[in-house]
């Protein structure tokens, strides 16, 4: 079956986006590691390494199903944050982004009847809720701890520990 072609730019386009939060998440791993935060930088890093595996899955699709592949600009994302709370908001927020992109995407596929498209989606989606509750675990324990420097480097061994340990 042929993906109508109403849906060939706004595939692309999530593609693009995955693009985009691996570079976003390389660039967060680096705000921290820059300020030696280890922990913080290795878990950014493999949630970068993720976010590159999910746009191989999108292209890999493109590929089976001879979907055109149509390159796009990948955005600069911002490099500095106030607080390493701030960054993980932020990561939180664009996974919220991506998320309801994904709906988008998935209501458009049913629509037209798209049931191959449809039920490849559904992973994505269960990918989106773990990410989700991943960032906002992360940032309710950061919360708690507001300026407390000693809190936040515990934490952030917390969190070198659990990127080392899900390899
Ligand atoms: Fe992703
Ligand atoms: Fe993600």
């Amino acid at each position: 079956m042929k993906l109508p072609s109403e849906l060939v730019q706004p595939l692309n386009e999530q593609l693009n986006r995955e693009l985009y939060a691996q570079y976003l998440y390389l660039t967060m791993a680096s705000y921290f590691l820059e300020q030696d935060y280890r922990g913080f930088g290795a878990f950014f890093l493999k949630q970068s390494r993720e976010e590159g595996a999910h746009a191989m899955r999108l292209f890999h699709y493109l590929m089976e199903r001879s979907i055109p592949f149509h390159p796009l600009p990948i955005e600069i994302p911002p490099k500095n944050y106030d607080s390493p709370l701030a960054c993980f908001k932020a990561a939180h927020e664009y996974e919220q982004k991506v998320t309801l992109s994904y709906y988008n995407l998935l209501k458009r596929a049913r629509d037209i009847g798209e049931y191959d498209l449809e039920e490849f989606l559904y992973w994505y989606i269960r990918e989106q809720r773990e990410e989700e509750a991943l960032m906002h675990t992360w940032m309710e324990k950061l919360n708690k701890v507001k300026d407390d420097i000693a809190a936040i480097l515990f934490l952030d061994k917390e969190a070198g520990e659990a990127a080392e340990k899900e390899e």
